[in-house]
């Protein structure tokens, strides 16, 4: 399975470390192209590459984490996804105010998925904080949870495997509907709860 990531900074950057960290490829983009890159890339050879978004989101699952105002510009103009997977890593809220943005009572992840016309959508990577998700999930001794949700059993399937060869353990929450909205930051409860499974 082909993995691509659509933002390089905080989030995207941490995933990518995890990926890399395990041996697993991936293709990174921005939104100033590859060049700007070329550090990340360095850092994470062979593993992770830099490409322009359209590149990237030409993978068979692709990781979005985008500052919530930016998310309709870095997807705008891609073609129909196919079927194929995008994992929604963002919050609707963002710095510098951090003032939540108006959903108008929907789940960010309902709205996510508009963006995306024909991707399974899958929550996920959204809840810990970026070194958490870069650092080693065995450092305190079990597994660091990752909570993952979404509507198609195939995709949340692919993404819990995922999951777990990144030495995480995933916790599945159900539906976007249910699993979205408890992992919703801010407003949900699970949002920067650092969870440790010991087995
Ligand atoms: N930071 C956290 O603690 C945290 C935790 C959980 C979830 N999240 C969520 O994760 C998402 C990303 O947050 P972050 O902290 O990683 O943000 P960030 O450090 O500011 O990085 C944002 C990335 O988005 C890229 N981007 C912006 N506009 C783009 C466009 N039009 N096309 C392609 N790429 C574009 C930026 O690329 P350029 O620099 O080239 O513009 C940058 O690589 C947000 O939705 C946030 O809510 C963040």
């Amino acid at each position: 399975m082909s993995i691509g990531i659509i933002g390089s900074g905080q989030i995207g950057s941490a995933f990518a470390q995890a990926l890399a960290r395990n041996r697993i490829k991936a293709i990174v983009a921005n939104s100033r192209g590859p060049g700007s890159l070329a550090s990340l890339v360095a850092d994470l050879s062979p593993y992770i590459a830099a490409g322009t978004v359209e590149e990237a989101t030409q993978a068979d699952m692709v990781l979005v984490a985008v500052p919530w105002s930016k998310i309709p510009a870095a997807l705008a103009g891609l073609p129909d996804w196919g079927g194929r997977i995008v994992v929604d890593a963002n919050n609707p809220i963002e710095a510098p105010l951090f003032k939540p943005a108006e959903l108008h009572g929907r789940l960010s992840s309902e709205v996510f998925a508009e963006l995306v016309p024909g991707a399974k959508v899958v929550k996920a990577f959204n809840h810990l904080q970026p070194h958490l998700i870069a650092g080693d999930p065995r450092a305190e001794g079990g597994n660091r949870v990752l909570f993952y949700s979404g509507d198609d059993p195939q995709a949340k399937r692919e993404v819990g495997a995922l999951i777990e060869r990144l030495g995480f353990a995933g916790i599945d929450l159900g539906t976007l509907a249910v699993g979205g909205k408890l992992v919703q930051f801010p407003g949900g409860p699970l949002p920067s709860l650092n969870l440790v499974r010991f087995n």
